[in-house]
């Protein structure tokens, strides 16, 4: 499995990456422990999850996700196998993460640093990451939020939250900071909130990048190469549909949106027609469409790490094979041709 650097630290990461936020939900911790022994065996040495997993967020199974790793750890005395990539809600409503609203001031950080420990039975985290911003940003599909909502004077400066940061790097509880769903601005304001002496320099960002998704390109791909701030890229399969399972309005026994109903970013005019079209070009090039989608994210030069999901062990072993699968200039070409012709359908 090839490996590569993580920002500008010394740790080598695998380029694909476990996520495991289905564990704890859509699947049990017997599961979730065959697998993390499964991607192990297979030389994959990164792990990516969240406080707030499983997914959907609840409730009852928040926390489930860290627990079942947490488990794993004890049960196989492994911790220092993984690089264990994790994360702290941004602003937002779910108050059952501690009592109010979550936001990124020093309250909520710290404890959430403690929580993340605790249920992981660990006393360090490699990567700790903000899931999403303390910013008013449109994220997830919502597309009616505004740069406008957000009252002037409310977020936590970004340099505050860097210092935070700084002190649990120093207390050795976390040793590289990371981003999630940022933009470019955002991303370069904790660039330069580290050069400007504050704390730590981001190492990664995890946005959503996938063939229907590739808004990453545009803007925040120069910040990644330039600054060292590789892409850790989520939904590679487009949460499955990439898969072509769901075309059709099908809803496969035991899928995510069959159970959930979370296809809501994928079900828009032109996404069927899109994919139906990346089939066809898989089948014309004799590739199973997931290794297609997989190895398309795996190989660009942006992306530091493709975190994959699976809900079964084949599942697992098909995505994780992807890693072979090269992506040729001719098809290449066609993939962009495509993209042209349908443009960034599910951001
Ligand atoms: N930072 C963030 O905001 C954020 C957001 C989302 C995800 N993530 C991270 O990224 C990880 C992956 O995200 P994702 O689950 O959305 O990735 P994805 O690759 O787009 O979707 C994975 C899902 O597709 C289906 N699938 C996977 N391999 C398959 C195969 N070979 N054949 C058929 N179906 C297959 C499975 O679902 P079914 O079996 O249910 O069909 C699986 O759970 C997460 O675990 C998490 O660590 C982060």
């Amino acid at each position: 499995m090839e490996r590569r650097q993580l920002g500008r630290t010394d740790l080598h990461v695998s380029a694909i990456c476990l996520g495991t936020m289905t564990w704890g939900q859509q699947n049990t911790e017997a599961e979730g422990h065959a697998q993390m022994d499964y991607a192990l065996d297979r030389g994959i040495n990164f792990f990516d999850t969240a406080e707030m997993y499983s997914i959907p967020p609840r409730a009852e199974t928040q926390g489930s996700t860290e627990r079942i790793i947490g488990s794993w750890f004890k049960a196989r005395g492994n911790r220092d196998k993984v690089i264990l990539a994790t994360k702290v809600a941004g602003r937002g409503q779910m108050s059952w993460l501690r009592g109010e609203p979550t936001e990124l001031n020093r309250k909520h950080i710290t404890a959430a640093v403690e929580g993340s420990l605790q249920r992981l039975q660990t006393d360090y985290i490699d990567l700790y990451q903000l899931h999403w911003p303390d910013r008013a940003l449109p994220l997830f599909n919502d597309r009616t939020t505004t740069f406008r909502d957000l009252p002037k004077g409310s977020e936590n400066p970004i340099e505050e939250t860097v210092e935070i940061l700084g002190e649990l790097v120093q207390a050795g509880k976390i040793r590289h900071v990371g981003l999630s769903n940022e933009t470019s601005w955002g991303t370069m304001r904790f660039v330069q909130a580290a050069e400007a002496g504050k704390g730590p320099r981001v190492v990664s960002i995890q946005n959503a990048y996938h063939l229907l998704n590739r808004t990453f390109e545009i803007g925040l791909a120069e910040v990644a190469l330039r600054e060292q701030v590789g892409l850790l890229a989520y939904s590679p399969l487009a949460q499955g549909y990439l898969t072509g399972k769901y075309q059709r309005g099908a809803r496969p026994p035991g899928a995510r949106t069959t159970l959930f109903e979370r296809g809501q970013r994928y079900e828009k005019p032109g996404v069927e027609a899109a994919i139906d079209d990346y089939l066809a070009l898989a089948k014309e090039f004799g590739l199973d469409p997931v290794h297609l989608a997989l190895a398309f994210v795996t190989t660009r030069p942006f992306v530091t790490s493709n975190i994959i999901g699976a809900t079964t062990l084949e599942q697992l072993k098909s995505d994780i094979d992807s890693i072979d699968v090269k992506i040729p200039a001719d098809l290449e070409k066609r993939i962009d041709a495509l993209h042209q012709l349908s443009g960034n359908l599910a951001p």
